[in-house]
């Protein structure tokens, strides 16, 4: 009886690794950067946990060295194990080539590892283009900090900096920005911060490339209130409502353990006072009979959201907020109250929570930053202001430089060299 069971295992693998490999060749658009990874030394190389392929981050950026975290420290992702650090200048920038106009999934990670062995945590911001991002403050994390944002580019370049804010060195791990459907994940005004993205999986199981082609990151979340259902049926591939929610996350779903109770979630959030964006996934993993129904209206902090949602056999529906949303408290409660004449309590699949980032500050008159790159490149001119949007923020002006940044509700311009 042995053999034929090792046969069939030798085929699954097979069969897996042919799959995987035909995805991981698929990152079209994809730029993963593993920061401080030396250009000579095997870039790119394919991340043995993923299968993206991450390049060395040198062409994309001119100052900084070059760091390794403590070879003592748990085993973590490759791409995690080279960084880089800038004890020089306050304003350190990346300069990425993307598509203007593009729905971008853009994730930074740094993870300082006692690098320096110093075991002295950084805490320092992070900028795209003239705008403040968000803090990095590496003290509680052991284990590093990822941010992650959905983000429209108004040019062809991304400026990506890292800022002193004290007397630490900013630092980073790695970069990886993935176009997404131009369709998906639209604001009324401001991107999106990524806060939590859950599928509902009493697994431990964490799911993202290739799992998922768009690389979002889904973590599973379970509690004892709920029930698990699932299929093993894969939702239709073709029934797309641009999601592209990945088939691990859709073949399972929670239902509350107690079939009448209503089924509830709730996200707190850092910052009480913060917009926010949901995004519900649906998928029915049971074939219902005739003489059943599932259907359940959807409540956010108690009040109706959207009315009689019966998801269909295997294929994904998603609600979601098309106006910021807002939750009192900082306390953002979902809920799924099953209608009178359901049979089946409600489901769920997964849930997105985003909250808004407004980037308010407009970037330099694209020509002048063209004609002013061009000239720093014919001359060399590498000194250490000379990175980022030339004119804005005030205080990161390019030595040097005049600018006119009076109007704010017109590009700046450069006025002086
Ligand atoms: C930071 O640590 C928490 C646990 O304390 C962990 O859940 C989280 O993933 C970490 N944040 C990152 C890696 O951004
Ligand atoms: C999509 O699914 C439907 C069934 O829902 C099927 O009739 C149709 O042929 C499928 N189309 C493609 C292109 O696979
Ligand atoms: C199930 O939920 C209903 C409605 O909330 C409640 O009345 C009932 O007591 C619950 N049953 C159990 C066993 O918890
Ligand atoms: C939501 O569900 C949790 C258990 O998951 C329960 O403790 C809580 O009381 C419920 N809240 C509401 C508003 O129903
Ligand atoms: C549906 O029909 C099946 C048999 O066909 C029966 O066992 C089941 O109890 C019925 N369910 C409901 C909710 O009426
Ligand atoms: C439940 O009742 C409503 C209103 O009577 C009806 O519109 C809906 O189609 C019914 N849903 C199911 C699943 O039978
Ligand atoms: C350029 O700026 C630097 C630093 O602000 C200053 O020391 C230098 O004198 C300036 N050079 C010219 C030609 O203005
Ligand atoms: C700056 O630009 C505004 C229009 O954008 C113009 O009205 C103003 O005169 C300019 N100021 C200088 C000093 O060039």
């Amino acid at each position: 009886m042995e053999s034929p069971h090792g046969i069939l295992f030798l085929a699954l693998i097979a069969i897996f690794a042919i799959s995987s490999l035909a995805q991981a060749e698929d990152q079209e658009g994809f730029i993963s950067l593993d920061c401080g990874l030396s250009p000579s030394e095997a870039s790119p190389y394919t991340e043995p946990d993923t299968g993206l392929r991450f390049s060395s981050d040198a062409d994309f950026i001119q100052s900084g060295k070059i760091g390794k975290i403590d070879a003592s420290l748990p085993k973590t992702l490759k791409s995690y194990v080279t960084l880089r650090y800038f004890p020089d200048g306050i304003r350190n920038c990346y300069n990425l080539n993307v598509k203007q106009g593009t729905n971008y999934l853009m994730r930074v990670t740094s993870l300082y590892g006692n690098y320096d062995g110093f075991n002295s945590t950084p805490k320092f911001d992070l900028y795209i283009g003239p705008n403040f991002w968000v803090t990095i403050d590496l003290e509680n994390n052991i284990s590093g900090q990822t941010e992650e944002i959905i983000y429209i580019p108004r040019s062809d370049f991304v400026d990506l900096c890292l800022v002193k804010t004290g007397t630490t060195n900013p630092m980073i791990s790695s970069v990886e920005l993935r176009p997404l459907a131009n369709d998906i994940y639209i604001t009324e005004s401001g991107s999106l911060r990524s806060l939590k993205r859950y599928y509902l999986s009493n697994t431990d199981t964490i799911l993202s490339y290739p799992d998922d082609g768009n690389d979002r990151i889904w973590e599973p979340k379970f509690v004892p209130e709920w029930k698990q259902i699932s299929t093993t049926f894969e939702a239709e591939a073709n029934n797309s409502n641009g999601f592209l929610v990945p088939q691990n996350v859709l073949k399972t779903a929670s239902i509350p353990a107690n079939g009448s109770a209503q089924f509830n979630i709730t996200e707190e959030l850092d910052l009480p006072d913060d917009e926010v964006y949901v995004y519900l996934h649906f998928s029915e993993v049971q074939s219902l009979r005739a003489n059943e129904s599932r259907e359940f209206d959807i409540f956010w902090n108690g009040e109706e959201f959207k009315k009689a949602i019966s998801p269909k056999y295997l294929k994904t529906t998603t609600m979601y907020s098309t106006t910021p949303l807002i939750c009192k408290g900082g306390e953002c409660n979902v809920e799924l109250r099953r209608t009178k004449n359901s049979t089946l309590p409600p489901l769920l699949n997964a849930i997105e929570f985003y909250t808004v980032i407004k980037f308010p500050q407009l970037e330099t008159d694209e020509n002048d930053v063209v004609a002013i790159r061009k000239i720093k490149a014919r001359y060399g001119l590498n000194r250490i202001t000379w990175q980022g949007d030339p004119c804005v923020p005030e205080k990161f002006l390019w030595d040097n430089l005049s600018c006119n940044s009076t109007d704010t509700s017109t590009p700046p311009r450069i006025t002086h060299l």
